[in-house]
């Protein structure tokens, strides 16, 4: 075997180490830039995006909002039912409660108590009460659009009535003998037949364009006449012919186009002067549906955006089953300001109340005088 001359030999190894190396070094760059590259996505993932950082925001304002009390105020309704009772009414309602129905009438506090025993009354068919009271037992079936079902809701929503009342005389608009009164969008009459018990002076009248409901309520509820609403205006009523209209989770679902539209057309059909009671989502319902998981995070933003921009924000929330079989693609769920309605009426309306999240902590309980 020949023999490298040991320079070259050395030589040799020593290109060899270099080369060794050489490799040792770039393998260990090559690892350096791996980790810094898996840092740095790692550091990325967890920086949020714009979009993120606005519904964090948000979310965060809207839950800061202190909860909105449940507003007890006075019960004009309810006052005018128990006014025709006689003394051992209520002890005889009582009387033939159950358990269930007890126990929340010994936990509840006035003036709870007393819609309980309306409310009882009705379920049981306590047949003395019902025919002094003015009240009526029948409930809609499974099958017929309610708000409330079972023996808590019974004869009528007596707190929705009361709300609406205590909020006209709190906008010195307390409504008057004999006065004509619309719930419009009624739906089975959870709200009027507790009115119309409370105040049989007035004329009601209660309308929805479901027609299945109202044909229940025309049956069942004489205290009102019902007649089934088309999902655009015109309704058929005169000019200035009703004094008080109350539209309860009516203008939290129009999407903008009815909500304007609706709003003139109750201009039309109330005299000068008149009240419109409405209840719409603005802050305080967001909050609190957000609170209580009943709208994401993301339309909860969205919604509060718009708010905050001046706009409407409409979401579709019912598809093409609609509501109940009520198919419109202008209802759904709607979020705004008042100023943003009044915005769209010019001088039609004047703001006598306004109770933000008064009605179930979360919608705002408005009142409008028709100018
Ligand atoms: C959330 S419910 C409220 C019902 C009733 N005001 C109450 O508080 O028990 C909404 C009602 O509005 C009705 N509705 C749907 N579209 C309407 C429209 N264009 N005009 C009036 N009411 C409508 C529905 O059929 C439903 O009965």
């Amino acid at each position: 075997m020949p023999r490298v001359p040991a320079p070259l030999a050395a030589a040799a190894s020593a290109a060899v180490a270099t080369c060794l190396t050489e490799r040792l070094r770039r393998r260990r760059t090559r690892q350096v830039i791996a980790d810094a590259r898996a840092r740095i996505a790692a550091a990325l993932a967890s920086v949020p995006t714009a979009e993120q950082a606005r519904e964090d925001a948000a979310v965060a304002l809207l839950l800061d909002r202190p909860e909105p009390g449940w507003l007890e105020g006075a019960t004009p309704v309810t006052d005018g039912v128990h006014a025709r009772l006689q003394p051992g009414d209520a002890a005889a309602v009582l009387e033939r409660m159950e358990s269930f129905e007890a126990e929340l009438h010994a936990s509840a506090e006035e003036p709870a108590r007393r819609r309980l025993v309306l409310n009882f009354a009705a379920a049981y068919g306590v047949a003395p009460v019902l025919e002094r009271s003015g009240l009526l037992g029948a409930m809609p079936p499974e099958d017929v659009h309610a708000m409330a079902r079972g023996s808590v809701a019974a004869g009528g929503d007596f707190f929705t009535a009361d709300l609406i009342f205590d909020a006209l005389e709190h906008a010195g608009m307390a409504v008057g003998e004999g006065a004509t009164l619309l719930d419009f969008g009624a739906s089975s009459g959870r709200v009027l037949r507790a009115i119309a018990a409370g105040r049989p002076d007035l004329e009601c009248l209660g309308c929805d364009p479901n027609a299945g409901t109202i044909a229940w309520a025309a049956e069942h509820l004489p205290m009102a006449r019902f007649f089934v609403s088309p999902q655009r205006p015109p309704l058929a009523l005169a000019d200035a012919s009703v004094q008080i209209a109350v539209a309860v989770s009516i203008w939290s679902h129009f999407a903008e186009e009815p909500a304007v539209a609706w709003l003139a057309e109750l201009h039309r059909v109330l005299a000068p002067g008149g009240a419109l009671v409405l209840t719409t989502q603005a802050f305080d319902s967001l909050s609190t549906l957000l609170r209580r998981g009943h709208v994401s995070p993301g339309t909860a933003t969205a919604a509060a955006a718009a708010m905050v921009e001046g706009r409407h924000h409409f979401v579709d929330v019912f598809g093409p089953e609609g509501d109940w079989g009520v198919k419109d693609a202008g209802w759904g769920d709607a979020y705004f300001t008042l100023e943003w309605l009044l915005g769209r009426t010019g001088d039609d309306w004047a703001v006598r109340l306004n109770w933000p999240g008064a009605l179930d902590q979360a919608q705002d309980v408005v009142v409008l005088e028709r100018r």
